[in-house]
């Protein structure tokens, strides 16, 4: 096998734990096939479903597999490699071998997958299957059971997207040995970029540094690279710009193991030596959020109660420069505060760095009591809900000048109780800054994955004094 797999067992526990939570009928669950780059046989990077590698363990395309509820069946459907296969390929394990050491023992070829579920459905068996994410797999799944692609995922089964969320929502101790693995080399992607990083580099240059480590460790990256010097554009993908002195890095980067779990790490240190004061006041306030979030961690806590006193800790640290004005809770409540802190305060993670994401925000994030809320800068917080032990989450605070909207809300004279918008101009070019840790919830608070980076001005200092 060219891929790690956990014990055997683990996978049978966690399909029959499936299968219990839903009540009839057969659950569908895609594997990945590959991805087409720009023709056929130039592909992306193959990246197994999540799902599928949570509950078959199997990182090969072209695999799919149905539970039957009802009989306790359980089927992999692939296609078996031909000779003109293995020429270009080399040779694979076949289905049924796969299929074994995960413990399956009835395999079938991919092209009967259709005709089963079809079958299935004529006798008025329900089908569940999760919302599909890639192309294929919709036109898959629409064309087996007959229904137009436009209405395809809105048929994705709730009782099956409940019932996994909840099960791999609690990591098990196998997945948090992996995860704290995934961070550890994501740490060295940091150090990496705060060791490498000089005045006149490309942001490329440093970033190139960065996915080195992760490919170093047999992994790759969990997400694509943000290495910028415009760390105030949130999800900024663009590495093209010199780094100068004088100006501060974003890395926000994260790995992914050889079995695909994640981490996901951001650091903000300055491109010479030291920190501006200007700098290093912002950098105190949101080093101060990050730390009373992390000391608020526990189970019961929701990770809402959380964020809001993390935006109220922002405010006031801002409040102290005079660039906000008025109560903080007040201001928080309004959403003033989301001038500064336009994201959410976290996210899970696992084998996906925002976990399960694909099978929907409010039903990861949120129950049916808590719907996501709809108002700039809360509505990207992706949980909110009740932490848990075993779940595993980000903690990532940061206050973003971004010039347009600073324009937008003046111009619109929003929150003038609130921000003092001549005493923000000052900041106008200032970027942004985020400090991200992951942490798993234990029975009495949380624990930090993988190990502490250089986090505080004197730490981030002292690495960078030593570059120069
Ligand atoms: N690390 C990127 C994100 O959390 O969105
Ligand atoms: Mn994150």
């Amino acid at each position: 096998m060219h891929f790690r797999t956990f014990d055997t067992q683990i996978y049978i526990n966690r399909r029959q734990v499936l299968r219990s939570k839903v009540e009839s009928g057969i659950i569908l669950l895609m594997g990945n096939h590959e991805a087409p780059m720009n023709y056929r046989d130039n592909t992306y990077p193959f990246r197994q479903d999540s799902t599928f590698l949570y509950y078959f363990g199997l990182d090969v395309a072209g695999l799919a597999a149905i539970i039957d509820v009802d009989s306790g069946e359980e089927i992999i459907f692939g296609t078996e490699l031909t000779i003109d296969d293995i020429v270009w390929t080399g040779p694979l394990p076949t289905i049924s071998e796969l299929g074994a050491t995960v413990g399956i023992h009835k395999t079938k070829d991919f092209a009967l997958l259709g005709d089963m579920l079809s079958k299935a459905k004529s006798a008025s068996r329900q089908i569940h299957f999760l919302p599909p994410y890639r192309h294929d797999n919709l036109i898959r799944i629409s064309t087996w059971l007959d229904v137009p692609v436009g209405v395809t995922g809105a048929m994705a089964s709730l009782s099956l997207i409940k019932a996994i969320i909840a099960q791999r929502a609690i990591k098990e101790n196998c997945e948090i040995d992996e995860i704290h693995k995934a961070v550890h080399i994501t740490v060295d992607m940091h150090l990496a970029a705060m060791k490498n990083a000089l005045p006149g580099m490309k942001e490329y240059e440093v970033a190139a540094r960065v996915h080195q480590e992760a490919l170093k460790a047999g992994g790759d990256l969990a997400f694509a690279t943000i290495l910028t010097v415009n760390g105030e554009t949130l999800h900024n993908h663009y590495h093209g710009n010199t780094i100068k002195e004088g100006q501060m890095i974003l890395c926000d980067a994260g790995a992914e193991n050889d079995m695909h779990y994640a981490g996901d790490m951001t650091c903000t240190f300055p491109v010479g030596k030291s920190f501006t004061e200007k700098q290093k006041d912002i950098y105190n306030i949101v080093l101060h959020t990050h730390e009373a979030a992390v000391k608020m961690l526990r189970p019961g806590i929701t990770y809402k109660e959380v964020y809001l006193k993390a935006c109220e800790n922002i405010f006031s640290g801002l409040k102290s420069l005079g660039i906000t004005k008025g109560d903080p809770a007040e201001a928080v409540d309004a959403g003033a505060h989301a001038m500064f802190f336009q994201c959410g305060l976290g996210h899970m993670m696992g084998l996906d760095v925002h976990d399960m994401e694909d099978l929907g925000e409010q039903y990861v994030g949120y129950t049916d009591a808590m719907s996501k809320s709809t108002q700039f800068g809360i509505k990207s917080l992706r949980l909110g809900r009740e932490l848990e032990t075993g779940f595993v989450l980000t903690v990532e605070p940061g206050i973003y000048f971004i010039p347009t909207l600073i324009d937008q809300w003046h111009a619109a004279g929003k929150f003038k109780d609130f921000i003092d918008y001549s005493k923000l101009e000052a900041y106008r070019d200032f970027s942004g800054i985020r400090v991200e840790e992951d942490f798993v919830i234990t029975d009495t608070g949380s624990q930090l994955l993988g190990r502490s980076l250089p986090k505080t001005v004197a730490e981030i200092e002292e690495v960078r004094g030593r570059v120069f």
